[in-house]
This record gives C-alpha cells, structure tokens and sequence, in this order.
C-alpha cells in the first residue's frame, strides 16, 4: 500500500494525527476545530509559555471559548509541545507561523524557513503538508519545496527503529512493498508526491469577527498535484465547512495577498477623501451612509488614523518583494501604502489643532487615547496606528496615556512602555484631550462625551456634533 492510500485511509477512519506549527491567533483556533472534530492534534510552538497554558487548558485568544478548550484538551484531543521531533508522529503538519517584515521593510522568511527545516528533519514519510501563513506567490513551490528536499536527507525518521507493522505505520521493513518508494530516505531527499504532498491553504480568519470564525469561513486550497489536493480536501474537510480548490498554491497566494491588497486600497481610498472631506467641511461619514444606500456596485469602507494588524500593511511588502523579481512595479499598491502611512501624521495635526482651539500645545498637555488595538473589540495591538500617534505625540512633549479594555501593557514602536489606567470621570476629566483611536463597544460613549473637556474622534463613534468634538 502507497504513502497516499495509507494517508487517505487514516483520515477516513479519523485516526490521523494533524500537527499544528505556531499556535497563535491562527493556529490555536485551527487546532480546536481540529480536535472538536475528534482528530488528534499535537500543537508545536517555540514558546513554552504558550505551550504550557494549553498543556494547563488556558486559554490566551478570545476567539475561542474557554470551555471548549478545556474539554478538548481534557479529552487528550489537543496537546501541545516544544518537542519537534514529534512532528514524525503526524500525518499532517500545518504551518501557521509569523510572516513579519526584517528592519528594512522585506519579508522575514525565517519562521517558514525554520518550520520548514524542523519538518524536514522531523516528518515521516506520507505527510501532508500545507502553509497557511500569509506570504508572496510561488512560496510554496519556489521557497519550502527546496527547504523540505534538501532539509529532508539529515531525516531522522528512519533511526526510530520501533514503527512496527502492526502501529499502523509504514516502517523501513515495509518500505519494499511500496512500489513508488524504493529508494534509501537515508542517503537521498524525501521526494514531493511520493514522501509527502505540500500545499497552500490561506487563513482568512477575522479575530473579533462573531458570525465568520474559522469554520464557516470558507477556504482556499491550492496543492502542488492531485493527490496532494485529493489528502487536503479530506483533511480540512473535518475543521472547515466548505472548502474551495484551486489549481495551484500559487493561485491561493495571489487570492490572500489580492483581498488583503483589496482592503489597503479600499481603506487609503476613503482616507484620503476623508482628510479632503474635512478640509471642505463635508462629514465624510455622512457621505459614507448615502452612498451605501445603492444597492450594487460600492461596498463601505471607513477612515482612521490608518491601517494595523498582521497582515494589510505587511502584505504589500510581500507581494513588491516578488514583483521585483518579476521586472514589475506596483505603482497603486505603493500610493495607498504611502497614504496610509502619512494617516498617524494627519492625526497628529488633528490633536494638535484641537488643542490649539482651546489655546493648548501639545507639549505639557495631558492627552489620554482610548483604545490601542488595531481594530474593535480585540487584543491585537500588532502595527496598530495608535501605537506610532502616541510616539509622535510624546516626541512633542505631550504627556500620554491610555485606556484599552482589552490590552492592560503595550509596548510602542520607540520601545515606550504603558500600563492601562482606569477609565474614570477623573481620568477623562484630568485630559486635556481625549483621542478616541478604536471603536472598541465596551467604550461608553455618553459617559466619555459627557466627562471629557475635549475630544478627537477618529473612529466616527460620537454621531451628535458637539463643540468640543473634533472628528477625522
Ligand atoms: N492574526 C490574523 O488575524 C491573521 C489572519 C489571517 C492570516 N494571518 C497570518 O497567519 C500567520 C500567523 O499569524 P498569527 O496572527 O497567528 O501569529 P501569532 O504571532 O499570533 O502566532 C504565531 C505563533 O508561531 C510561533 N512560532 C514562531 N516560530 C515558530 C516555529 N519555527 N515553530 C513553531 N512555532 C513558531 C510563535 O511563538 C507564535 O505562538 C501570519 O502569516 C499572518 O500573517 C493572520
């Protein structure tokens, strides 16, 4: 019996083993879907502080209820570990590792690179592979299959003598009655399409998000052949409730970094009407809910003090980094990131005109932002533009702090370190501004307009114009 059937047969009869490399905000909630799904999962992370509260069935990302990660690992359906080398274990491994950006704004490979190498060290023969980490198109082929080759001659599958026939394992014994895999493992590379099937799968989770969760958000995959594809498709099949195939990995690449690109475009488009809008004294929000009301053709995005999170301004630099190779220049894809770069700046202006009305500099002045993650009702403070508006503002000399329910410490980008203070009457009575940077739904709007002596909104979330309301 081939690698394929063997694999293909464990997953019919849910006896696989899927590992999970990376258990962050998008690999943990995979991993539980997983193992409600009565799969078992081994979850792999450098961090052994992650590893432990798992291993203890705490919970640290809010998309997923504490209950169910309790029962899940309670049921021994969901473990975590630092230990790579049981990645030989699996019959999957999914890598949902970080894609940042190095310190001259290029793609940091070197998490895939290193998952890549573990695997390649650590796998058995007749594992599916698949990456759901968001990166350039030809990743998949032109990146990780060469890693995962070459990694794959140093495999140390082959010295654990104790895979018996009667383990459900394929061991070295029974390597001759494989037809397609007469070769020594130990002297040459792991072969794709023989050994082990890799794929690419997008994750398109939206954290905060209460009707699209991992489940119901339908998945792209692409994989390098059939086989790969047929493994794949039956696999997510269990976690995910629809998945869509496309014909290559490079396809599902493009379709990640083509909706992330959508939303940088979509969002620099209306931020730059709205700074023209308040220059020319029209409410851009107001313009937003008239135009909405056409039924076709126009979806909403809304303005603020720029875009945050792991992926829109990352993605650009991913995808500029593949252009290039190609002779090609993403001349759109530049302007909107040059707009939403300028936007914590364009705050800043906004501040200090605010306080200048009410005869302020922003040097001496006690200025208290409300909400410091990225987007509402997360923990995710990830290239938040609130982050870099309070550097700008402290730089000036302003005296900063903040209140986010859900992020008690940040750490900005110029290494400033802040606690999150009380959301009090006085707090908002002692401010000489109060800078409302993330619509976040436990803020209480009356009680914040009715305390504050003044308030920048950037997020829309004061509908009634008030004297010392100033808004994007
Ligand atoms: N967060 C999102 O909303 C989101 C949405 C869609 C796609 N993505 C993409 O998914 C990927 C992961 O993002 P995330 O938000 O889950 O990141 P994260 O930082 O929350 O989690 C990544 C985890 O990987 C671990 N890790 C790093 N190197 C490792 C290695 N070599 N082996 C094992 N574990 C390792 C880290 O310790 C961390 O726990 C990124 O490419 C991101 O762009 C994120």
């Amino acid at each position: 019996m081939n690698y394929k059937t063997q694999l293909l047969q464990k997953i019919e009869a849910n006896t696989e083993v899927v590992g999970i490399i990376g258990l962050g905000y998008v690999g943990l909630p995979l991993a539980v879907n997983f193992a409600e799904a009565g799969v078992k999962v081994i979850g792999f992370d450098k961090s052994e502080a992650k590893v432990n509260k798992i291993n203890h069935g705490e919970n640290y990302i809010k998309d997923i209820r504490d209950a169910v990660l309790r029962e899940v690992v309670g049921k021994v359906k969901l473990e975590a570990t630092t230990d790579f080398t049981r990645m030989k274990e699996c019959d999957a491994l999914i890598i949902c590792v970080p894609t940042p950006l190095d310190k001259f704004r290029k793609p940091d490979m070197s998490y895939i690179e290193a998952a890549c190498t573990d695997i390649g060290h650590y796998m058995k023969p007749g594992t599916f592979i698949s990456l759901e980490s968001t990166t350039y198109p030809t990743t998949t082929e032109d990146f990780m299959l060469p890693i995962i080759e070459a990694t794959s001659k140093q495999n140390k599958y082959w010295e654990h003598k104790n895979f018996s026939p009667g383990s459900g394992e394929i061991s070295e014994g029974q390597r001759g009655d494989n037809s397609d895999n007469n070769d020594n493992p130990t002297t040459s590379s792991f072969r794709h399409g023989t050994h082990f099937w890799l794929a690419y799968s997008p994750e398109r989770v939206d954290p905060g998000n209460a009707t699209f969760h991992t489940r119901n958000t339908p998945k792209v995959l692409g994989a390098m052949d059939a086989d790969g594809m047929e493994i794949g498709q039956a696999l997510y099949k269990k976690a995910i409730d629809h998945i869509y195939p496309v014909s290559s990995p490079r396809v599902a690449e493009m379709v990640k970094i083509l909706e992330n690109t959508y939303r940088l475009i979509n969002i620099s488009l209306i931020n730059e009407l709205a700074l023209l809008a308040g220059k020319m004294d029209i409410n851009i929000w107001e313009v937003i809910e008239a135009a909405k009301t056409k039924p076709f053709g126009f979806q909403a995005f809304y303005p603020g003090p720029g875009i945050g999170g792991h992926c829109i301004p990352l993605d650009p630099f991913y995808l500029e980094h593949i252009a290039k190779r190609f002779d090609f220049d993403l001349s759109m894809i530049h302007t909107a990131g040059h707009i939403n770069m300028r936007m914590p700046h364009y705050m800043v202006i906004k501040i200090s005109t605010a306080l200048n009305r009410h005869r302020k500099a922003i040097n001496g002045s006690k200025i208290l932002f409300l909400g410091v993650a990225y987007k509402p009702n997360i923990d995710d403070e990830r290239e938040s533009p609130a982050l870099e508006i309070m550097d700008m503002v402290a730089k000036k000399g302003g005296i900063v702090s903040y209140n986010d329910p859900h992020i008690p410490r940040v750490k900005t980008n110029h290494g400033a370190t802040y606690h999150s203070v009380l959301l009090t009457k006085e707090a908002l009575e002692e401010a000489d501004v109060v800078v409302l940077t993330t619509n976040h739904t436990a803020f209480e709007v009356d009680f914040i307009q009715q305390n504050a002596r003044l308030i920048v909104d950037m997020r829309n979330m004061i509908k009634d114009a008030s004297d010392k309301v100033y808004k994007l």
